[in-house]
């Protein structure tokens, strides 16, 4: 069986099955993130995340299956069409570690932007919109004259979200962006997060991947679970976290101490 997208979707996974060697990681997920929603991936290491993620940017080929994103078929892309179509920006990929975004000789104004100067938007439009990137994330200009080195975990992982930003991308896929962070510093990137989805509206999406619930569930509009590369569960957060219907879905959130839902979850 295969579904169309709809038509207010950015991502439509069509049964994708991702397979390593003779080992299946992902099997049958079919997934649509809508314009302007947040969607949290949880599950536990090993689970299919990053696969997941990868088959998103194809980065990973799936042996079936189809990827649809922003009302393109990207699951044949191969080569320059491929590279071209990553410089294009529809999709941004923020990593667990937010060295990996921001170069460590660069001073993070000029990482911040540099996206939009291999595109040649003029200076000072680049810099409107990394003012606009840093507003939104809650990060002080003073800062970002500085190297990565100079930034704490949660401003480096907010500099690389406002990277992510800048190219106005219509989807936004975070692997684990809090997970190296300490207490503090993820409370700042979460709440972060949880402004951009408040501020954005139906611009930005939200795939945001981790395997820890609690900081999902605070930002995200729905709860997707994996469980050894299948989907158990899929629906509202709210809906998840109160009556979770999968007995794995109850585990997760039984290790879980207390969890809060977004106040105004969005239909
Ligand atoms: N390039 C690869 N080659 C072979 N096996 C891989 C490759 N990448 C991932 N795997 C395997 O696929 C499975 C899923 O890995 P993946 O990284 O997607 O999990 P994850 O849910 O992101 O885990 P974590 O929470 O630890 O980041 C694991 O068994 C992993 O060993
Ligand atoms: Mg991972």
């Amino acid at each position: 069986m295969t579904s169309q997208p709809a038509v207010d979707s950015v991502l439509h996974l069509d049964s994708i099955s991702v397979d390593f060697g003779q080992v299946r990681v992902l099997d049958d997920i079919s997934l649509t993130v809508r314009r302007g929603e947040v969607v949290g991936v949880v599950g536990e290491s090993g689970s299919g995340k990053t696969t997941l993620a990868r088959t998103v940017l194809r980065a990973v080929a799936p042996a079936e299956g189809r990827v649809n994103v922003a009302g393109r078929d990207v699951t044949k892309l191969r080569g320059g069409a491929l590279r071209a179509w990553r410089r294009s920006g529809a999709v941004q990929y923020v990593f667990q570690d937010p060295l990996r975004s921001l170069d460590p000789g660069v001073a993070v104004a000029d990482s911040i932007v540099e996206g939009l100067r291999i595109a040649k938007v003029p200076p000072a439009d680049a810099a409107r919109r990394r003012a606009a990137a840093l507003e939104a994330v809650g990060l002080d200009e003073d800062l970002i004259a500085r190297l990565p080195s100079g930034l704490s975990g949660g401003q480096r992982q907010r500099a690389a979200i406002a990277r992510a930003l800048v190219v106005e991308p219509q989807l936004l896929v975070l692997d684990e962006p809090v997970s190296a962070l300490d207490a503090a510093s993820r409370d700042r990137v979460v709440q972060a997060l949880i402004a951009l989805r408040d501020q954005r509206g139906s611009d930005l999406a939200m795939l945001v991947i981790s395997h820890d619930i609690g900081s999902l569930a605070a930002m995200s509009d729905r709860l997707v679970v994996l469980n050894r590369g299948r989907i158990v569960e899929d629906g509202p957060t709210r809906r998840v976290v109160a009556q979770p219907e999968h007995p794995y879905t109850r585990r997760l959130i039984d290790s879980v101490p207390l969890i809060h839902t977004p106040s105004a979850n969005r239909p």
